[in-house]
């Protein structure tokens, strides 16, 4: 009876709560609590249960869910353990499973039968099983302690946690902040480490418009590629082996093939990697001004000296693509940021909100002066960001420094026999490492050209003395000269610049040759904890942390002042639901875009021979025979679409479900005009890019004759009367 009482004032409460609800398509919600959302989902055309979409005693969507490697999001489409992700989430297993001889990452790839699936090392995915709101353990956890040991009593109390709720059982857990620290989340969930590729478009279709592209709408990327998830014979996690089965899930998306009309329901199921969007001014203007700037700058750098490269032999490009791939990725991300957050005056809007809430703040004393206090901290530390910078984009971007930082663990570890196993294994991590990115001619470039760089925008009072004199002892009269010469001695004596050389030093280690050598040297006096023994950044550990506790404090008061609406909090990887609808926008005055784009609009890309906008023989060949089998709407073939959901980094193959529950895209990618979307979300503007599943399927089917994948899909086709009702007005 009191619970019914309870169930029914919680009813009226968000009731209460409905009428002053942020606008649905903006917000990534947790799936457990999806039923404060409900009304206005169904309002937008919604027509499954909360219970449909998160439910810890049945199936319900949640299962047919996952996280992908921990950087991507996967569906499950077969009884069989299928599993449809982008081809970008794809793309380092791909390229890894390719050589010049057999190139699947160029020609493509698919498998006939199980047998022909090719295991992907060190790829997993994770099932979520359950989640729980353990706030109040950790207050209780940390209640009464000093602020300085509060983060660790939180750290220790989450594990602990963790390890109570996984006790017993094949599962694993963590506990994870929401709200900057004002909410606690626990986490359980089933990891299965045997997940192989399936299929892949060629990338001349899965990453169709290259970098070129990339970010924008209207777009024609076939950003897709497949892999199963398999099991041990009781169905549970198990290391790979050539004996397991595919996994049999507690549910899989049947894909519709009825096609999208503008202002449909549309909901992304995934797991958005990070967002910022209570980023006050002062962390926009220094975005905006100083640190993403000089990210484009180092990063520009780096990319041009690859491409030289890979543009040389095949092989080459196969090893590199992948890394890439993923730094030209937020190159652009990056510039577009910047861009945005300008154009859209978020620098200005933001400043808005926060005099708005000192007004509000004035009568509380515990809120009073925290948005001056942020003034304060980040004016410490501005003048020091530019440096910091490149120290992470810049010292620590080659991956021969990386090495180089660790091995004097390694040298003593072997000198006085400790660990011998697990040494031997860091010393072959450390020179694949080198036959991974590693290219001699290009990193020599690429650090002479940050290390000159760095000369012309530090300040010299932060130039640390080592790098001072290395300027000194190496003067040419010129920066780019003086560093290109100390690249040449340090490419010609280091260890480190050869991975044969470092081979045979770890055969013979010496802590004394260690210690003298210039790569060496270089690496444990540029890496950050350098910098503050030497006191070049006196403020960054303290920037940090004083940042942390005010954007605590920031996000109570937040919370307080915006009680009874409903407040998504920042992102950070673990599962959301976006809600809204399929919808088309106006990028400038007189101009609008529609919802969809066709396979004439690849056509009329096509470029023979580019880099970025080739195409296979056998799709101009289906294109000219209009051959686009049951996926065809209008005599052509729809590619990619748009919705108004709220995702970012990570949701990268998250399902576009419709309101029946059905597959209906991948999303895949955001817009340029709203690339300020992580700090700020903008209702107007922002839009999430998604593969159609028609496209997908047409691929696989037409042009990669993978009849056996198709088999195994539960398609679900227009009836014949909703074909009709469907109107040309795109
Ligand atoms: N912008 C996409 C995302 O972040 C990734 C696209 C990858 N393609 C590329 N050309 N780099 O999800």
């Amino acid at each position: 009876m009191r619970f019914k009482k309870l169930l029914f004032s919680l009813f009226l409460a968000s009731a209460v709560l409905l009428s002053s609800i942020v606008k649905a398509d903006e917000g990534m919600w947790i799936p457990m609590l999806i039923g404060k959302n409900y009304e206005q989902m169904k309002k937008q055309g919604f027509k499954l249960t909360p219970e449909d979409l998160y439910n810890i005693n049945k199936a319900s969507l949640k299962d047919a869910i996952v996280s992908f490697g921990g950087f991507c999001t996967g569906e499950i489409v077969s009884k069989n353990g299928l599993i449809f992700t982008n081809h970008h989430c794809g793309y380092d297993a791909i390229a890894d499973k390719s050589t010049p001889q057999d190139n699947i990452l160029d020609n493509g790839f698919w498998a006939k039968s199980y047998g022909e699936e090719k295991p992907v090392e060190g790829l997993f995915v994770n099932f979520l099983v359950r989640m729980e709101d353990v706030t109040a353990k950790i207050n209780a956890a940390t209640q009464g302690l000093a602020e300085a040991q509060k983060a660790a009593a939180i750290i220790e109390a989450g594990n602990k946690i963790a390890a109570e709720a996984t006790k017993g059982t094949h599962y694993e857990g963590f506990v994870r902040d929401f709200y900057k620290g004002n909410q606690y989340f626990l986490y359980v969930f089933e990891k299965f480490n045997d997940v192989r590729l399936v299929g892949t478009p060629p990338q001349s279709i899965g990453k169709y418009g290259g970098d070129t592209d990339n970010w924008v709408w209207p777009r024609h990327t076939g950003d897709f590629s497949v892999f199963r998830v398999y099991a041990g014979a009781d169905n549970k996690p198990a290391a790979y082996a050539a004996s397991n089965k595919p996994y049999t899930p507690k549910k899989f998306l049947p894909i519709s093939i009825k096609g999208v009309e503008n202002g449909d329901f549309a909901m992304v199921y995934g797991f958005p990697g990070r967002t910022d969007r209570f980023l006050t001014s002062y962390g926009v203007k220094l975005a905006t001004e100083q640190v993403s700037p000089t990210i484009v700058k180092l990063r520009d750098i780096r990319l041009k000296a690859w491409k030289e490269e890979m543009d040389k032999d095949v092989a080459t490009r196969l090893r590199l693509s992948s890394l890439y791939a993923n730094i030209a990725n937020y190159w652009k991300y990056y510039i577009g940021q910047t861009e945005q957050l300008k154009r859209l005056k978020i620098y200005e809007k933001k400043q808005k909100e926060e005099s708005e809430f000192n007004t509000w703040a004035a009568n509380n004393p515990e809120y009073a002066n925290i948005i001056d206090r942020f003034n304060t901290v980040y004016a410490t530390y501005a003048p020091y960001a530019i440096q910091r910078t490149y120290v992470n984009e810049g010292f620590l971007a080659s991956a021969w420094v990386r090495q180089a930082i660790q091995a004097k663990g390694i040298v003593t570890n072997i000198l006085e026999n400790k660990q011998p196993e697990q040494t031997k294994e860091r010393i072959e991590t450390a020179l694949k490492a080198y036959e991974e990115t590693y290219i001699a001619s290009a990193d020599k470039k690429i650090f002479a050209q940050i290390l000159s760089s760095f000369y012309n925008d530090v300040p010299r009072t932060q130039h640390p003395k080592f790098y001072t004199a290395i300027a000194q002892n190496y003067w040419t009269g010129a920066p780019e000269g003086t560093f290109q010469k100390f690249a040449d001695f340090l490419w010609e004596k280091s260890i480190f610049t050869d991975p044969q050389r470092l081979r045979e030093f770890y055969a013979k280690p010496s802590l004394k040759v260690l210690e003298s050598d210039p790569g060496y040297q270089y690496a444990i006096n540029l890496v950050p904890t350098e910098y503050v023994k030497n006191n070049l950044t006196p403020v960054l550990p303290d920037f940090e942390a004083a940042k942390a506790d005010l954007d605590k404090v920031y996000l109570k008061a937040l919370l307080e002042k915006n009680k009874g609406k409903l407040m998504y909090p920042d992102a950070n990887s673990t599962m959301r639901i976006s809600y809204g609808n399929v919808q088309n926008y106006s990028p400038q005055d007189g101009v609008t875009y529609n919802i969809l784009t066709t396979i004439d609009g690849v056509m009329a890309k096509y470029q023979p021979g580019d880099d970025e906008f080739d195409l296979p023989q056998n799709f101009i060949e289906a294109y000219n025979a209009k051959n686009f089998g049951q996926y065809a709407e209008n005599g052509t073939l729809v590619v990619n679409f748009i919705t108004n959901n709220d995702i970012t980094g990570g949701n990268s193959g998250s399902p576009v479900i419709n309101g029946n529950g059905e597959l209906i895209g991948l999303a895949f990618d955001g817009n340029w005009e709203a690339m300020s979307g992580d700090i700020a979300f903008d209702k107007q503007y922002k839009r999430t890019i998604a593969v159609d599943a028609r496209y997908v399927l047409w691929c696989i089917d037409v042009l990669g004759g993978a009849k056996n994948i198709i088999n195994e899909l539960d398609i679900r086709k227009a009836s014949t009367s909703s074909k009709t009702k469907k109107t040309a007005t795109r």
